[in-house]
């Protein structure tokens, strides 16, 4: 069946569509687009991942449905059976699993006000969380006191903090996709094509914040190599994942990236 919506679709496409977007960008006067360079563009065949245990979704069940609102990020605490996760609503929330999906349990823990985006236990019983919105490195404490830890590198404000972990020894990795769009115009910063993300590091024991890369497309996922050499962080626009070494052989032979 055709509807008459079928002859307004290629105006949509060819006119509308366009002029909506022509006014979206002139009013953003620093969007500078640029084609992304072909040497960051990876022309390798993708990696195929092997799927462990096709059949693990088959047999989950599902937790929190209508309770949560876009988890993105969770952090989940052996010792006490806690998932945390931040909502789009603001709130970290506290995911009590027990037994069976339907004994456990939402609640609202701390609200950050923000978007909590990136979470990761700390050694202390804390959570760390990368809070997109308001572009801050947060310690919310085992009591649910929100602290920062730090908002800024080298006189540069975070803007869209995102992807967070914590090594051994204390130190916490984390990404800023963006130090130029926020979490809402996100999309300027992958059709802009500019580098604008950041992989960086926050030192506890001595407060020191270092941008460890900067020039990073969308830095985002940010997590610690089990055997504690490494840290995995991905470029979301260039599809690719990278290793930064922090030690070991490998960073002896070619440094922080390979
Ligand atoms: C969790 O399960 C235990 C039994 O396995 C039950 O006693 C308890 O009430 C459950 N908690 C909730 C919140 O349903
Ligand atoms: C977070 O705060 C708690 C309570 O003050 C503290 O014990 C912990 O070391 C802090 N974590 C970090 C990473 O600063």
């Amino acid at each position: 069946m055709s509807s008459p919506l079928i002859f307004l679709k290629p105006i949509l496409i060819s006119v509308i569509i366009p002029v909506i977007l022509g006014t979206v960008f002139y009013q953003l006067d620093s969007f500078d687009p640029a084609s992304y360079p072909t040497h960051v563009l990876s022309t390798d065949p993708p990696i195929v991942a092997p799927k462990r245990n096709n059949q693990m979704l088959r047999r989950s069940e599902k937790i929190g449905v209508n309770q949560l609102l876009s988890p993105e990020d969770v952090a989940y605490d052996q010792n006490s059976g806690v998932i945390y996760t931040g909502c789009v609503d603001g709130w970290v929330k506290k995911v009590k699993v027990n037994e069976s999906a339907a004994d456990s349990t939402v609640e609202d823990w701390v609200f950050t006000g923000g978007r909590p985006l990136g979470l990761a236990l700390g050694h202390h019983g804390e959570v760390i969380v990368a809070d997109a919105d308001k572009g801050l490195l947060l310690n919310v404490t085992s009591e649910g006191e929100i602290k920062v830890l730090t908002e800024e590198a080298e006189g540069l404000k975070f803007k869209l903090a995102d992807a967070v972990d914590v090594a051994e020894d204390g130190i916490i990795y984390f990404s800023d996709a963006s130090y130029k769009y926020n979490i809402e115009q996100y999309i300027y910063d992958f059709l802009e094509g500019r580098p604008n993300g950041r992989l960086l590091s926050y030192d506890p024991s001595t407060k020191q914040t270092k941008t460890l890369l900067s020039d990073l497309y969308f830095a985002n996922g940010v997590a610690v190599s089990p055997d504690q050499n490494y840290v995995i962080f991905c470029e979301t626009p260039l599809r690719k994942c990278k290793k930064y070494y922090i030690k070991g052989e490998k960073k002896r032979i070619c440094g922080y990236v390979c």
